[in-house]
Protein backbone atom coordinates (compact mmCIF):
# COMPACT_ATOMS: atom_id res chain seq x y z
CA UNK A 1 0.00 0.00 0.00
CA UNK A 2 1.31 3.52 -0.85
CA UNK A 3 2.33 5.50 2.10
CA UNK A 4 -0.24 8.35 2.92
CA UNK A 5 1.21 12.35 2.05
CA UNK A 6 2.08 14.19 5.30
CA UNK A 7 -0.17 16.71 6.17
CA UNK A 8 0.78 19.90 6.05
CA UNK A 9 2.45 20.78 9.42
CA UNK A 10 0.14 23.27 11.18
CA UNK A 11 2.25 25.19 13.75
CA UNK A 12 1.56 28.04 16.46
CA UNK A 13 2.36 31.42 14.94
CA UNK A 14 4.69 32.10 17.74
CA UNK A 15 7.46 29.43 16.16
CA UNK A 16 7.87 31.63 13.06
CA UNK A 17 9.03 34.03 15.68
CA UNK A 18 11.23 31.91 16.96
CA UNK A 19 15.26 32.24 15.86
CA UNK A 20 17.90 30.33 16.15
CA UNK A 21 22.15 30.19 16.85
CA UNK A 22 23.61 29.97 13.92
CA UNK A 23 26.97 28.42 15.42
CA UNK A 24 25.36 25.07 15.52
CA UNK A 25 24.22 25.35 11.46
CA UNK A 26 27.80 26.24 10.45
CA UNK A 27 28.99 23.26 12.71
CA UNK A 28 27.15 20.93 10.58
CA UNK A 29 27.91 22.28 7.54
CA UNK A 30 31.60 22.31 8.28
CA UNK A 31 30.90 18.87 9.44
CA UNK A 32 29.51 17.85 6.05
CA UNK A 33 32.88 19.15 4.47
CA UNK A 34 34.61 17.49 6.55
CA UNK A 35 32.80 14.40 5.49
CA UNK A 36 33.87 14.88 2.08
CA UNK A 37 37.85 14.48 2.97
CA UNK A 38 37.79 18.62 3.34
CA UNK A 39 40.07 20.06 6.28
CA UNK A 40 38.50 22.66 8.45
CA UNK A 41 39.76 24.78 10.84
CA UNK A 42 36.78 25.39 13.61
CA UNK A 43 36.53 29.03 14.65
CA UNK A 44 32.82 28.57 14.83
CA UNK A 45 31.43 27.35 18.36
CA UNK A 46 31.69 29.05 21.75
CA UNK A 47 33.15 26.46 23.65
CA UNK A 48 36.42 26.07 25.48
CA UNK A 49 38.57 22.98 23.47
CA UNK A 50 40.16 22.20 26.83
CA UNK A 51 39.10 19.17 28.98
CA UNK A 52 36.65 19.57 32.27
CA UNK A 53 39.40 19.23 35.39
CA UNK A 54 39.89 15.97 36.87
CA UNK A 55 38.63 17.22 40.54
CA UNK A 56 35.08 17.76 38.82
CA UNK A 57 35.02 14.71 36.84
CA UNK A 58 35.78 12.40 39.97
CA UNK A 59 33.02 14.76 41.78
CA UNK A 60 30.42 13.18 39.60
CA UNK A 61 31.56 10.07 39.03
CA UNK A 62 31.82 10.06 43.14
CA UNK A 63 28.09 11.37 42.89
CA UNK A 64 27.05 8.49 40.46
CA UNK A 65 28.28 5.73 43.06
CA UNK A 66 26.42 7.67 45.93
CA UNK A 67 22.97 7.80 44.28
CA UNK A 68 22.90 10.40 42.97
CA UNK A 69 21.15 9.26 40.04
CA UNK A 70 17.45 10.06 41.23
CA UNK A 71 15.21 13.32 40.60
CA UNK A 72 16.13 16.43 42.67
CA UNK A 73 14.03 19.94 43.70
CA UNK A 74 12.91 21.62 40.18
CA UNK A 75 15.34 24.24 41.76
CA UNK A 76 18.16 22.55 42.47
CA UNK A 77 19.88 20.34 45.33
CA UNK A 78 20.06 22.36 47.99
CA UNK A 79 23.94 21.67 48.43
CA UNK A 80 24.65 23.35 45.06
CA UNK A 81 22.15 26.28 45.54
CA UNK A 82 24.20 27.30 48.96
CA UNK A 83 27.44 26.89 47.30
CA UNK A 84 26.45 29.24 44.64
CA UNK A 85 24.56 31.91 46.75
CA UNK A 86 27.95 31.82 48.68
CA UNK A 87 30.12 32.49 45.73
CA UNK A 88 27.73 34.87 44.34
CA UNK A 89 27.41 37.02 47.80
CA UNK A 90 31.61 36.64 47.56
CA UNK A 91 32.37 37.81 43.81
CA UNK A 92 29.39 40.64 43.53
CA UNK A 93 29.74 41.61 47.29
CA UNK A 94 26.09 41.18 47.40
CA UNK A 95 23.77 39.05 49.97
CA UNK A 96 22.61 36.13 48.16
CA UNK A 97 20.31 33.62 49.70
CA UNK A 98 19.74 29.80 48.49
CA UNK A 99 16.14 30.46 47.82
CA UNK A 100 17.00 33.06 45.07
CA UNK A 101 19.06 30.41 43.04
CA UNK A 102 17.75 28.31 40.39
CA UNK A 103 20.03 25.57 38.93
CA UNK A 104 19.36 24.57 35.79
CA UNK A 105 20.24 23.08 32.23
CA UNK A 106 22.66 25.61 31.29
CA UNK A 107 22.94 29.03 31.48
CA UNK A 108 20.48 29.38 28.30
CA UNK A 109 17.25 28.14 30.09
CA UNK A 110 17.68 31.24 32.27
CA UNK A 111 17.46 33.62 29.14
CA UNK A 112 14.63 31.33 28.16
CA UNK A 113 12.86 31.65 31.57
CA UNK A 114 12.76 34.53 32.28
CA UNK A 115 12.08 36.23 29.64
CA UNK A 116 8.88 33.39 29.36
CA UNK A 117 8.22 34.11 32.53
CA UNK A 118 8.48 38.43 33.06
CA UNK A 119 7.76 39.11 28.90
CA UNK A 120 4.82 39.82 26.82
CA UNK A 121 2.68 41.09 24.29
CA UNK A 122 3.11 45.22 24.63
CA UNK A 123 6.06 44.74 26.80
CA UNK A 124 9.39 46.26 25.48
CA UNK A 125 13.07 44.56 26.13
CA UNK A 126 16.49 45.91 25.35
CA UNK A 127 18.86 43.88 24.08
CA UNK A 128 22.61 44.09 23.00
CA UNK A 129 23.21 43.97 19.29
CA UNK A 130 25.50 42.23 18.25
CA UNK A 131 24.43 40.09 20.86
CA UNK A 132 23.82 36.28 22.01
CA UNK A 133 21.02 35.50 19.29
CA UNK A 134 18.57 33.60 22.15
CA UNK A 135 17.95 36.78 23.20
CA UNK A 136 16.40 38.57 20.41
CA UNK A 137 14.39 35.07 19.29
CA UNK A 138 12.98 34.70 22.87
CA UNK A 139 12.29 38.46 22.96
CA UNK A 140 10.13 37.72 19.68
CA UNK A 141 8.64 34.20 20.50
CA UNK A 142 6.85 35.82 23.34
CA UNK A 143 5.83 38.43 21.30
CA UNK A 144 7.15 41.40 23.34
CA UNK A 145 8.56 43.92 21.08
CA UNK A 146 12.78 43.60 20.83
CA UNK A 147 14.68 46.75 21.17
CA UNK A 148 18.17 46.48 19.94
CA UNK A 149 20.86 48.79 21.92
CA UNK A 150 23.61 48.62 19.25
CA UNK A 151 27.16 48.37 20.41
CA UNK A 152 29.87 49.82 18.51
CA UNK A 153 33.40 49.14 18.20
CA UNK A 154 34.36 52.81 18.45
CA UNK A 155 33.07 52.19 22.20
CA UNK A 156 35.17 49.16 22.42
CA UNK A 157 31.93 47.49 21.69
CA UNK A 158 30.61 48.65 25.20
CA UNK A 159 27.38 50.14 25.17
CA UNK A 160 26.34 53.61 25.01
CA UNK A 161 24.70 54.52 28.24
CA UNK A 162 23.22 57.76 26.82
CA UNK A 163 21.98 55.69 23.95
CA UNK A 164 20.24 53.08 26.31
CA UNK A 165 19.07 56.07 28.66
CA UNK A 166 16.97 56.76 25.27
CA UNK A 167 15.07 53.68 24.83
CA UNK A 168 14.15 52.97 28.22
CA UNK A 169 10.21 54.25 28.89
CA UNK A 170 6.91 53.05 30.54
CA UNK A 171 6.75 50.03 28.47
CA UNK A 172 10.26 48.77 29.36
CA UNK A 173 10.15 45.67 31.01
CA UNK A 174 13.29 44.24 31.01
CA UNK A 175 16.91 45.12 30.07
CA UNK A 176 19.51 42.66 28.94
CA UNK A 177 23.14 43.01 29.63
CA UNK A 178 26.20 40.58 28.78
CA UNK A 179 29.85 41.37 30.18
CA UNK A 180 31.53 40.07 28.67
CA UNK A 181 30.61 40.31 25.40
CA UNK A 182 29.33 37.48 23.20
CA UNK A 183 30.45 38.04 20.13
CA UNK A 184 32.23 40.92 20.88
CA UNK A 185 34.50 40.80 23.75
CA UNK A 186 33.19 43.67 24.76
CA UNK A 187 33.61 44.21 28.70
CA UNK A 188 31.64 47.05 30.53
CA UNK A 189 34.00 49.47 33.14
CA UNK A 190 32.82 50.04 36.62
CA UNK A 191 31.80 53.81 35.50
CA UNK A 192 29.52 51.69 32.71
CA UNK A 193 27.48 49.94 35.02
CA UNK A 194 27.36 52.77 37.36
CA UNK A 195 25.89 55.02 34.47
CA UNK A 196 23.50 52.48 33.81
CA UNK A 197 22.24 52.03 36.99
CA UNK A 198 22.07 55.50 37.15
CA UNK A 199 19.94 55.90 33.71
CA UNK A 200 17.47 53.11 35.43
CA UNK A 201 17.21 55.20 37.96
CA UNK A 202 14.11 53.99 40.57
CA UNK A 203 12.09 52.75 37.46
CA UNK A 204 10.19 49.03 37.88
CA UNK A 205 12.39 47.63 35.19
CA UNK A 206 14.56 44.06 35.51
CA UNK A 207 17.82 43.65 34.52
CA UNK A 208 18.84 40.35 32.64
CA UNK A 209 22.73 40.08 33.68
CA UNK A 210 24.45 38.03 31.65
CA UNK A 211 28.03 37.07 33.27
CA UNK A 212 28.54 33.52 32.14
CA UNK A 213 31.70 34.69 30.90
CA UNK A 214 32.91 36.63 34.19
CA UNK A 215 35.49 34.46 34.69
CA UNK A 216 37.08 35.21 31.21
CA UNK A 217 38.77 38.87 31.51
CA UNK A 218 41.89 39.45 30.03
CA UNK A 219 42.33 43.31 31.16
CA UNK A 220 41.10 45.29 34.10
CA UNK A 221 38.24 42.64 36.28
CA UNK A 222 34.41 41.85 36.37
CA UNK A 223 31.91 44.70 37.29
CA UNK A 224 28.22 43.48 37.84
CA UNK A 225 25.18 45.80 38.47
CA UNK A 226 24.58 43.22 41.21
CA UNK A 227 27.16 45.36 43.49
CA UNK A 228 25.42 48.53 42.78
CA UNK A 229 23.21 49.54 45.65
CA UNK A 230 19.55 49.27 45.33
CA UNK A 231 19.56 46.98 42.14
CA UNK A 232 19.83 43.59 42.95
CA UNK A 233 16.36 42.95 43.42
CA UNK A 234 16.11 44.14 40.15
CA UNK A 235 18.35 42.10 38.72
CA UNK A 236 18.50 38.66 37.43
CA UNK A 237 22.28 37.21 36.94
CA UNK A 238 23.01 34.20 34.51
CA UNK A 239 25.77 32.80 35.35
CA UNK A 240 27.24 28.99 34.93
CA UNK A 241 29.76 26.36 34.64
CA UNK A 242 30.04 26.01 30.58
CA UNK A 243 32.67 28.37 30.01
CA UNK A 244 34.60 28.70 33.01
CA UNK A 245 34.98 24.59 33.77
CA UNK A 246 34.68 23.77 30.46
CA UNK A 247 31.66 21.97 30.92
CA UNK A 248 29.41 22.53 27.88
CA UNK A 249 28.19 19.37 27.73
CA UNK A 250 27.20 18.96 31.19
CA UNK A 251 24.65 21.57 30.85
CA UNK A 252 24.47 23.45 33.93
CA UNK A 253 23.83 26.64 34.73
CA UNK A 254 22.06 29.07 36.99
CA UNK A 255 20.44 32.04 37.67
CA UNK A 256 19.84 34.35 41.24
CA UNK A 257 16.88 36.32 41.36
CA UNK A 258 14.36 37.68 43.91
CA UNK A 259 12.78 34.80 46.06
CA UNK A 260 9.35 35.41 44.42
CA UNK A 261 10.51 35.35 40.78
CA UNK A 262 13.30 32.53 41.85
CA UNK A 263 9.91 30.19 42.78
CA UNK A 264 7.77 31.04 39.41
CA UNK A 265 11.34 30.06 37.48
CA UNK A 266 11.22 26.97 39.28
CA UNK A 267 7.61 26.31 38.25
CA UNK A 268 8.74 26.77 34.43
CA UNK A 269 11.89 23.80 35.21
CA UNK A 270 8.67 21.55 36.90
CA UNK A 271 6.92 22.41 33.82
CA UNK A 272 9.77 21.67 31.14
CA UNK A 273 12.57 19.42 32.48
CA UNK A 274 11.89 18.41 36.26
CA UNK A 275 15.19 19.39 37.66
CA UNK A 276 19.02 19.53 36.85
CA UNK A 277 20.75 16.02 36.44
CA UNK A 278 21.85 15.26 40.29
CA UNK A 279 24.98 13.87 39.92
CA UNK A 280 26.17 16.95 37.94
CA UNK A 281 25.24 19.30 40.44
CA UNK A 282 27.21 17.70 43.14
CA UNK A 283 30.26 18.24 40.14
CA UNK A 284 28.94 21.95 40.25
CA UNK A 285 29.69 22.04 44.32
CA UNK A 286 32.93 20.47 43.60
CA UNK A 287 33.96 23.24 40.73
CA UNK A 288 32.95 26.23 43.18
CA UNK A 289 34.34 24.97 45.95
CA UNK A 290 37.53 23.32 44.90
CA UNK A 291 40.54 24.15 42.91
CA UNK A 292 40.24 27.16 40.55
CA UNK A 293 44.14 27.28 39.00
CA UNK A 294 42.63 25.61 36.20
CA UNK A 295 40.40 28.53 35.46
CA UNK A 296 43.01 30.40 35.75
CA UNK A 297 45.08 28.63 33.47
CA UNK A 298 42.63 28.55 30.80
CA UNK A 299 42.44 32.41 31.02
CA UNK A 300 46.26 32.96 30.17
CA UNK A 301 46.24 30.04 27.58
CA UNK A 302 42.40 32.09 25.71
CA UNK A 303 44.80 35.22 26.10
CA UNK A 304 48.08 34.42 24.47
CA UNK A 305 45.62 33.25 21.60
CA UNK A 306 43.61 36.26 21.18
CA UNK A 307 46.84 37.62 20.85
CA UNK A 308 48.23 35.55 18.23
CA UNK A 309 44.47 36.05 16.23
CA UNK A 310 43.60 39.42 16.57
CA UNK A 311 47.94 40.22 15.37
CA UNK A 312 47.69 38.04 12.40
CA UNK A 313 44.13 39.14 11.25
CA UNK A 314 45.37 43.11 11.15
CA UNK A 315 48.14 41.88 8.99
CA UNK A 316 45.31 40.39 6.28
CA UNK A 317 44.29 42.81 3.41
CA UNK A 318 40.79 44.14 4.46
CA UNK A 319 40.27 42.95 8.39
CA UNK A 320 41.24 45.27 11.17
CA UNK A 321 40.23 44.17 14.56
CA UNK A 322 40.47 45.59 18.05
CA UNK A 323 42.08 43.53 20.79
CA UNK A 324 39.20 42.07 23.22
CA UNK A 325 39.15 42.17 26.75
CA UNK A 326 36.95 39.35 28.00
CA UNK A 327 35.16 35.93 26.80
CA UNK A 328 37.44 33.91 23.87
CA UNK A 329 36.21 35.55 20.68
CA UNK A 330 37.58 38.16 18.33
CA UNK A 331 35.31 40.11 15.89
CA UNK A 332 37.25 41.69 12.76
CA UNK A 333 35.76 44.60 11.27
CA UNK A 334 35.82 43.20 7.82
CA UNK A 335 34.32 46.32 5.55
CA UNK A 336 37.61 46.76 4.49
CA UNK A 337 37.38 43.61 2.08
CA UNK A 338 34.15 45.07 0.14
CA UNK A 339 32.24 41.66 1.32
CA UNK A 340 28.71 41.69 3.23
CA UNK A 341 29.26 39.67 6.17
CA UNK A 342 27.48 36.25 5.64
CA UNK A 343 28.67 36.31 2.34
CA UNK A 344 31.93 36.10 3.39
CA UNK A 345 32.13 33.83 6.16
CA UNK A 346 30.35 31.64 3.41
CA UNK A 347 33.41 31.81 1.36
CA UNK A 348 35.67 31.46 4.18
CA UNK A 349 34.46 27.97 4.77
CA UNK A 350 33.36 26.34 1.59
CA UNK A 351 37.03 28.16 -0.30
CA UNK A 352 39.69 28.22 2.44
CA UNK A 353 38.58 25.70 4.83
CA UNK A 354 37.93 28.10 7.71
CA UNK A 355 34.91 27.89 9.87
CA UNK A 356 33.62 31.82 11.60
CA UNK A 357 30.33 32.81 11.66
CA UNK A 358 29.00 36.01 10.42
CA UNK A 359 28.33 38.97 12.08
CA UNK A 360 24.87 39.07 11.00
CA UNK A 361 24.72 35.70 13.12
CA UNK A 362 24.37 38.57 16.78
CA UNK A 363 21.49 41.03 15.11
CA UNK A 364 21.59 43.21 12.13
CA UNK A 365 24.21 45.19 13.58
CA UNK A 366 26.33 42.28 13.23
CA UNK A 367 26.76 43.61 9.72
CA UNK A 368 30.81 44.41 8.84
CA UNK A 369 32.17 41.79 11.22
CA UNK A 370 33.08 38.16 11.55
CA UNK A 371 33.23 36.18 15.01
CA UNK A 372 35.96 33.66 15.31
CA UNK A 373 36.33 31.87 18.60
CA UNK A 374 39.79 31.49 19.84
CA UNK A 375 39.04 28.36 21.29
CA UNK A 376 41.50 26.42 19.39
CA UNK A 377 45.18 25.48 19.42
CA UNK A 378 47.72 28.34 18.39
CA UNK A 379 48.58 25.92 15.82
CA UNK A 380 45.38 25.49 14.23
CA UNK A 381 44.66 29.47 14.76
CA UNK A 382 47.85 30.06 12.84
CA UNK A 383 46.39 27.62 10.33
CA UNK A 384 43.25 29.70 9.81
CA UNK A 385 45.63 32.96 9.39
CA UNK A 386 47.41 31.51 6.96
CA UNK A 387 44.27 30.46 4.83
CA UNK A 388 42.30 33.57 5.54
CA UNK A 389 45.54 35.36 4.31
CA UNK A 390 45.89 33.49 1.57
CA UNK A 391 42.24 33.69 0.53
CA UNK A 392 42.44 37.59 0.88
CA UNK A 393 45.05 37.78 -1.41
CA UNK A 394 43.64 35.89 -3.98
CA UNK A 395 40.25 37.15 -3.68
CA UNK A 396 40.07 40.84 -2.68
C1 LIG B 1 26.34 35.25 26.17
C2 LIG B 1 25.96 33.84 26.42
N1 LIG B 1 25.01 33.56 27.32
C3 LIG B 1 24.63 32.30 27.56
C4 LIG B 1 25.20 31.24 26.91
C5 LIG B 1 24.69 29.86 27.19
O1 LIG B 1 25.58 29.07 27.85
P1 LIG B 1 25.25 27.54 28.18
O2 LIG B 1 26.01 26.72 27.21
O3 LIG B 1 25.69 27.36 29.59
O4 LIG B 1 23.79 27.34 28.04
C6 LIG B 1 26.19 31.47 25.96
C7 LIG B 1 26.78 30.35 25.20
O5 LIG B 1 27.39 30.48 24.17
C8 LIG B 1 26.59 32.80 25.71
O6 LIG B 1 27.53 33.09 24.80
Amino acid sequence: MNKPALRELRLAKCMERLGTETAFEVLVKARALEATGRDIVHLEIGEPDFDTPRNIIDAACDALHKGFTHYGPSAGLPQLRETIAQYVSETRRVSATSEEVVVVPGGKPIIFFVILALAEEGDEIIYPNPGFPIYESMINYVGAKAVPIRLREEMDFRLDVDELAGLINDRTKLIILNSPQNPTGGVLTKDDIDDIARAIGDRDVMVLSDEIYSRLIFEGEHHSILSVDGMKDRCILLDGFSKTYAMTGWRMGYGVMRADLATHVARLMTNSVSCTASFTQMAGVEALRGPQDSVDRMCAEFKKRRDVMVAGLNKIKGFSCLLPKGAFYVFPNITGTGWPSKKLADALLDEAGVAGLSGTAFGDFGEGYLRFSVANSIENIEKALERIGGWAAKSL
